[in-house]
């Protein structure tokens, strides 16, 4: 069976190594989130940061999220085929990378070109590791991500590389709690300078 890594955050722009195929797509059932604190990232263990996982999309009608955009439950991204070489290798890597409160699920993929789904693995915070933070209001949550540093960079410039990767990837990509949040950022950033 190839090994297939769905990437709906940083990996979209920032491939992991050794990938050998590239499909643009989407997964059906989830809502892309910032709800996930990075300590190791985007963030430090005083300050963590924010970056993104995946809730279902059930489970996200069961909350109230001050934040409702976004919720046409189709998350875009880009499946990466590994080489089968290197497959213990990316794994060992992407957990330690992910670890901060990643697991990684089996999900279906459906690519751009309509070509037939396939099984992938993603990694996701689970809204009961202790790094979820759960849903936040907008404002708060665009003056968090401004302010946040990790030793990956700072957290504006994820948020930043993630809306124009989504642009790249394909018309229909767009993520409307992403482009909100990076209108918001925008306009906090302005205004602190
Ligand atoms: C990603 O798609 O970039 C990603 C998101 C969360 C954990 C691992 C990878």
């Amino acid at each position: 069976m190839p090994y297939w890594v769905f990437g709906y955050g940083s990996l979209i722009w920032k491939p992991p190594p050794h990938a050998v195929e590239r499909v643009p797509g989407y997964i059906v059932g989830a809502v892309r989130r910032f709800w996930q604190s990075s300590n190791d990232h985007r963030g430090t263990p005083e300050n963590p940061g924010r970056v993104v996982t995946l809730v279902s999309l059930e489970y996200w009608q069961s909350l109230h999220d001050p934040h409702p955009y976004g919720h046409d439950d189709v998350v875009w991204g880009v499946a990466y085929r590994i080489d089968p070489a290197k497959e213990e290798e990316v794994k060992e890597l992407l957990d330690y990378r992910e670890k901060n409160g990643y697991v990684d699920i089996d999900i279906e993929f459906h690519p751009a070109s309509e070509a037939p789904a396939f099984s992938t693995k993603v990694y996701i915070g689970t809204p009961d590791n202790e790094a979820f933070v759960g849903p936040q209001d907008p404002e708060e949550l665009a003056a968090h991500i401004v302010r946040s540093h990790g030793p990956s960079g700072p957290n504006i410039e994820y948020l930043y590389h993630l809306g124009v990767a989504l642009d790249e990837l394909h018309t229909d990509a767009k993520d409307p709690h992403i482009a909100d949040l990076i209108t918001r950022a925008k306009r906090i950033e302005s205004e602190i300078h």
